[in-house]
């Protein structure tokens, strides 16, 4: 029986849908499998790793009508909603709607994500210390601002681009034609309607991820992300090739700050708006001279981040993602291990661009048996006896340790027990944390 309150119905059978198919879904799939409720667990779609401890479904993460109509069938007791484009275009809503538990936050919750300027100007109003901005519609109004301010600037399409839509522009003439990118040539799309030019801000970047039950918060141990393909923070930026955690850029002094700077003044300023947020809510922040700023907000787990961090996460994770839904969360139902742990990403050569799939993966069994050390699945699928890469990250071999070196030691071992034709990955995943150890 269940040792926990969650609900009561988790100590009789507890059904959990998990929304995506990733490496953050494979690890929340992976730490709800083993919590003391033991849950029956369903992934949309999953992956191979999902596969082995979940039923897979052949529904897509974007697939909002097929992925009702299987919750009304089937009843979960809770879904949860990995990726951000069914967030923001209301799954949780239209899950809610029937009476079905879901975690994560509605849609009009969610712009803090798919909106930048919607996440600036809640920002801005609640006073949460972030990058000076101007937000446009208009071209002539975005041009003359970049003129105003100068350069260097970093250029944001407003809505959601996969990533691609921050431009770091070091001159005057880079921005203005980023800012022509989104939106005269509308690189991203709908996402280019807006734009938001940023101070460029200098520092240290970590993550700060944070169950909220519409008005408690509670924060998840610091991470820290590895956007850059290449070593030394070289090369186009990424989904994320790697992350660690804690991320001793966070000190404990910068702790209660960034809890009332940051979360409690966004959550207030929301509900002053009628909006309530629950779910986790995702700050990437830059640590600067100044104090920790906001670089933007996810409505989401991060991937990689998540890796990194359930993996030290040492209570179960049912109860309080329940929590976060029923409104009553408390510090009490997150504990963590004080190992640290690293994650690093395998991905199939030449991403993030264009890439092969269906590679066989050889090592999986190795790696996975090895002491302390996790692999996640991201982008694999099975083909008969087979596991074959199928997408651009393909694995987050994650392992914990005495201390952050031991845990990266630990987790490029298992790396090195993995092949894939043209399998690429960092060699620098935690270099940052074992420097400063
Ligand atoms: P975002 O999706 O807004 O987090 O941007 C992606 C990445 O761009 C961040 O992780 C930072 O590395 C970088 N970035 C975004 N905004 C800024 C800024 N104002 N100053 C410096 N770097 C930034
Ligand atoms: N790793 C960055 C993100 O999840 O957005």
């Amino acid at each position: 029986t269940c040792t926990r309150t969650c609900t009561p119905i988790c100590c009789t059978i507890m059904k959990i849908l998990v929304v995506g198919g990733g490496g953050r879904e494979h690890a929340i799939t992976w730490k709800l499998a083993s919590d003391t409720c033991n849950p029956v667990i369903y992934c949309a779609p999953g992956n191979a790793g999902t596969a082995g401890i979940a039923t897979n479904l052949d529904i897509g993460a974007e697939d909002l009508d097929s992925l009702v109509a299987w919750a009304r069938e089937n009843q979960p007791n809770l879904t949860i909603v990995g990726p951000e484009a069914p967030l923001c275009k209301g799954l949780v809503n239209m899950l809610s709607d029937l009476g079905l538990p879901a975690f994560g936050p509605m849609m009009d919750a969610a712009q803090l994500e798919g909106s930048k300027v919607f996440a600036k100007e809640i920002m801005d109003a609640a006073g949460v210390p972030t990058a000076k901005s101007g937000s446009f519609s208009d071209v002539e109004g975005a041009i003359a601002y970049v003129k105003e301010v100068g350069a260097p600037v970093v250029v944001k399409a407003d809505g959601l681009a996969a990533g691609k839509g921050v431009m770091m522009c070091s001159t005057e003439a880079e921005a203005l034609a980023a800012i022509n990118n989104v939106m005269l040539d509308r690189l991203f799309g709908g996402a280019g309607n807006q734009v938001l030019i940023e101070e460029m801000l200098v520092g240290e970047e970590a993550s700060i991820l944070a169950l909220v039950d519409g008005e408690s918060v509670v924060m998840l141990a610091s991470s820290q992300d590895h956007k850059r393909a290449f070593d030394h923070d070289e090369g186009p930026n990424t989904g994320g090739m790697g992350a660690y955690s804690p991320a001793p850029v966070v000190t404990d002094e910068l702790w209660p700050l960034i809890k009332e700077a940051v979360f409690d003044r966004t959550l207030a300023e929301l509900r002053k708006r009628g909006i309530i947020y629950k779910g986790v809510l995702y700050a990437g922040v830059m640590v600067t001279q100044d104090g920790p700023k906001v670089l933007e907000f996810n409505c989401r787990f991060g991937d990689p981040e998540t890796q990194a961090v359930l993996a030290r996460l040492d209570s179960d994770l049912t109860p309080a993602l329940m929590a976060c839904v029923n409104g009553d969360l408390t510090d009490e139902l997150v504990a963590w291990k004080s190992e640290p742990s690293v994650c690093v990403v395998m991905a199939s050569g030449g991403y993030p661009g264009s890439y092969e799939k269906g590679k066989a993966i050889d090592g999986l069994q190795d790696a996975g048996s090895m002491d302390d050390v996790v692999v996640f699945h991201a982008g694999t699928s099975t083909d008969g006896e087979d596991v074959v890469t199928s997408g651009g990250r393909v694995l987050g071999v994650t392992a914990l340790g005495s201390n952050v070196e031991g845990a990266a030691a630990q987790a490029y071992a298992a790396v090195g027990k993995i092949q894939f034709e043209k399998a690429q990955y960092r060699k620098d995943i935690a270099a940052r944390a074992i420097g400063r150890a």
